[in-house]
């Protein structure tokens, strides 16, 4: 998919196929009074029969309008103009691009990049624009045997801007909103993936792919290693498995050489089971999504380095599956973690945490700025949150805060949960230094209690993406989340946005 900047004109447009917004009720946008002014009320008579009322989700496609040079006109229902917000403007780019993909026509001009949305510039209206029309195209066919080809596929999209000053900023703009959206796609893509295709190894070699593609520098440990290392929370997890784990470690190391990284780290458990402590059937396949922590690490990397971004960025992903073996950690087993503190592991299904810990430990050799790590980690922050914010927590307030907003400029929001002391007496043990679980309440801040303990030598933050990283039902996949929140923080650390 190709993407353009213009200004100009809409009825001067030799386009197969312009885009225009009617708001409810039968308000043309600008760019349609101007189609309509030209095309001498062919607009304005159409909505006047009522075949246009305007509301948010309805679109009408036209043929032959008099007085315009191109092709055809798509009108795009916006709904009521003091209600259009960023989710709106969003979901009329992507109704825009689902009809387009229909049409003959494999090229369009979007005028709705010209809307107005309350507080958001042309920049992220274009990146925006960028991100959800590449959203709304995506297929994950892989491994389908028959691929249902679109006819005449939609290859190149222009977005239009009011003024000519506005060309540049949007040239930038849709440069990193297509950067965003590779990105994107790769998390999607390792999510999609079946547990038998993306195994740890897999995504060992996905990681050597990526640093040879982008020149990133990239370390494999191996099971020896982390044997070494001591990273006995980590290997209780792989026991089951057949799998040998990975230990991930990728580096962009484009800032200056005394900046401080920010280091992501990735839960990359390719398969959930629960171990022992074994997941009902129903389901069960949605647990091949447990790596999409480690997959947004992969989208960002690649998103770093393709943007050139002049920062100092670590990516780390302890990946393994979680599988009741014959050799596998029993409840009431007790393992020492490289930190040196012991886990009582009272339930083999909270595993998540149990490899976060020592990448966290491991984190600490790259004198970290921060630590973010991001891990589809408890079913309550489901419970909780649902499917629209991921939930955030830390042990600092600036880089909450800074997530937060990252979250709400790129439109992939975020919300904080209490991370205070009271709830760490929930993971005391009476047979080692800690717990691996806090009981039934508040699982999702008992969780990150539990991380916040191998935190301590830097600022951290922990997002869990239970809710958000991927979509159940018949539209079962991948979201890509939070690529786009963490995208836009690396662009804000970096100066860029
Ligand atoms: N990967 C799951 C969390 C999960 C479950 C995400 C369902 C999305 C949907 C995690 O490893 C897990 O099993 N967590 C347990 C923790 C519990 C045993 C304390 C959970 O949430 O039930
Ligand atoms: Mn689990
Ligand atoms: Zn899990």
């Amino acid at each position: 998919m190709e993407f353009s900047i213009k200004s100009g004109s809409p009825e001067k447009q030799r386009s197969a196929c312009v885009v225009v917004g009617v708001f409810e009720p039968r308000k043309l946008s600008l760019a349609a009074e101007i189609i309509d002014t030209n095309a001498k009320g062919y607009l304005s008579d159409i909505i006047r029969r009522g075949d246009m009322e305007g509301k948010a989700g309805s679109s009408l496609l036209l043929h032959n309008v008099p007085g315009i040079l191109a092709d055809r006109v798509l009108l795009i229902g916006l709904g009521k103009e003091k209600d259009f917000r960023e989710k709106e403007y969003r979901e009329a780019i992507a109704l825009s691009v689902r009809t387009l993909n229909e049409t003959g026509a494999f090229e369009a001009t979007l005028y709705l990049t010209e809307l107005l949305v309350k507080k958001r510039d042309v920049r992220w209206r274009i990146r925006q624009a960028t991100l959800s029309a590449l959203d709304t195209l995506y297929r994950f066919d892989q491994l389908k045997s028959k691929k249902d080809d679109v006819r005449r596929p939609l290859r190149k999209l222009t977005f239009c801007v009011e003024r000519r000053n506005e060309l540049d900023p949007a040239e930038q703009a849709v440069a990193q909103g297509l950067a965003m959206a590779d990105g994107v796609t790769l998390t999607k893509n390792l999510g999609n993936l079946p547990g038998n295709v993306c195994t740890p190894t897999h995504l060992a070699e996905t990681a050597v792919e990526l640093g040879k593609e982008y020149n990133l520098k990239v370390e494999v440990l191996e099971r020896s290693d982390m044997e070494q290392l001591g990273m006995g929370s980590l290997l209780s997890v792989a026991r089951g498995s057949h799998q040998p784990p990975k230990f991930i470690v990728m580096q962009h190391m484009l800032g200056k050489t005394e900046d401080k990284p920010i280091v992501l780290v990735g839960k990359g458990i390719t398969f959930d089971t629960g171990g022992i402590s074994i997941k009902p059937a129903g389901e069960m396949d949605e647990m091949k999504f447990d790596m999409c922590g480690a997959a947004t690490v992969f989208g960002l990397m690649k998103f770093a380095a393709q943007c050139k971004l002049p920062i100092n960025l670590v990516g780390i992903v302890p990946s393994t599956e979680n599988m009741p073996g014959g050799a596998a950690t029993k409840p009431g087993d007790v393992v020492t973690s490289m930190s040196g503190q012991t886990i009582e592991i009272l339930n083999t299904d909270a595993e998540g945490r149990l490899i976060l810990c020592d990448a966290l430990t491991y984190a600490e050799r790259f004198d970290p700025d921060c630590v973010i790590d991001i891990a589809t980690l408890t079913g309550a922050c489901v419970v909780a949150l649902g499917q629209v914010a991921s939930g955030l927590m830390a042990n600092d307030d600036a880089l909450a805060r800074d997530l937060l907003d990252a979250g709400n400029v790129a439109w992939d929001r975020a919300w904080q949960l209490p991370l205070w002391d009271d709830y760490q007496d929930l993971l005391k043990s009476n047979f080692a230094d800690m717990a691996n679980i806090g009981g039934r309440w508040g699982g999702t801040i008992t969780a990150a209690c539990f991380l916040s303990r191998y935190a301590k030598k830097y600022r951290w933050a922990h997002l869990d993406i239970a809710g958000t990283a991927w979509r159940s039902g018949d539209k079962k996949g991948a979201t890509g989340r939070p690529v786009p929140l963490l995208g836009h923080y690396l662009l804000e650390r970096a100066g860029l946005l």
